[in-house]
């Protein structure tokens, strides 16, 4: 299925025609884009859908407002809404440099058009929706219960290194990076076994 990828074709580059992917059951769908529109999406079928005016879709909404609400205070948000079968779980989490304002108002735009404009995964249950400066994921299962990097897409920063001896000291850079986040996790995992 290619739903509504015709209305991101149009004001935006498209990568390439093996850029964007449907693979099994589900929408997976990436594309190029400014800002407004999402860089990849997956509507999972696995979910199914929901239908209008339903307990799922109050929830739903209640859940978007929420998560914008925390993520414009702390960047990253997790919550659940209502009780099955009709609970909706998510999380939201937006760039390191998008914060506050930024974050909330993105996140926010990227729920509408979701839910409410249903630009994509229109009604679907499951949905994962990637854009440059923030990242959504809601779904009628708990799935933060063991959370994984699954659905995971990789985008290219398409900006070159520059400059004498600039791949060298971006690659220093790298590696300073991953050992502070190596190091913050490990913190953060004994923290939450009581070790510290
Ligand atoms: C879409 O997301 C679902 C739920 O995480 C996952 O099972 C499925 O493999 C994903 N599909 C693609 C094409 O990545
Ligand atoms: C859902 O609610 C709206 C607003 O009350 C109404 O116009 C619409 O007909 C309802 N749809 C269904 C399928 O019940
Ligand atoms: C999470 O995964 C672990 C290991 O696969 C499993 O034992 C556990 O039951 C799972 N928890 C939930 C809530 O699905
Ligand atoms: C980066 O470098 C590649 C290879 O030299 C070049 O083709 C590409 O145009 C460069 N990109 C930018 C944004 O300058
Ligand atoms: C990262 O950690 C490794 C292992 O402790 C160490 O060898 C390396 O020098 C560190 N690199 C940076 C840039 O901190």
């Amino acid at each position: 299925m290619q739903p509504l990828l015709l209305l991101f074709l149009s004001p935006v580059v498209v990568l390439s025609s093996s850029a964007w992917t449907a693979r099994g059951e589900d929408e997976a769908v990436a594309v190029a884009s400014p800002e407004v529109n999402p860089l990849y999406y997956n509507c999972s079928l696995s979910g199914g859908r929901y239908g209008q005016n339903t307990t799922y879709e109050d929830n739903l909404k209640a859940l978007a407002a929420r998560l914008v609400g925390v993520a414009r205070v702390s960047n990253f948000a997790s919550h659940t809404v209502g009780s099955a079968p009709d609970a909706a779980y998510g999380i939201a989490l937006c760039r390191g440099d998008y914060t506050g304002d930024e974050c909330a108002n993105g996140l926010r735009k990227a729920f509408e058009n979701a839910v409410e404009n249903r630009l994509f995964c229109d009604r679907f249950r499951d949905a994962t929706i990637y854009y440059d400066q923030y990242m959504l994921r809601f779904s009628g299962e708990d799935f933060r219960a063991n959370l994984t990097n699954a659905p995971a897409w990789v985008a290219w920063n398409m900006n070159n290194v520059t400059g004498a001896g600039g791949a060298a000291k971006f690659g220093g850079r790298v590696m300073e990076l991953i050992n502070k986040t190596a190091d913050y996790a490990a913190w953060h995992s004994s923290l939450q076994r009581g070790y510290c």
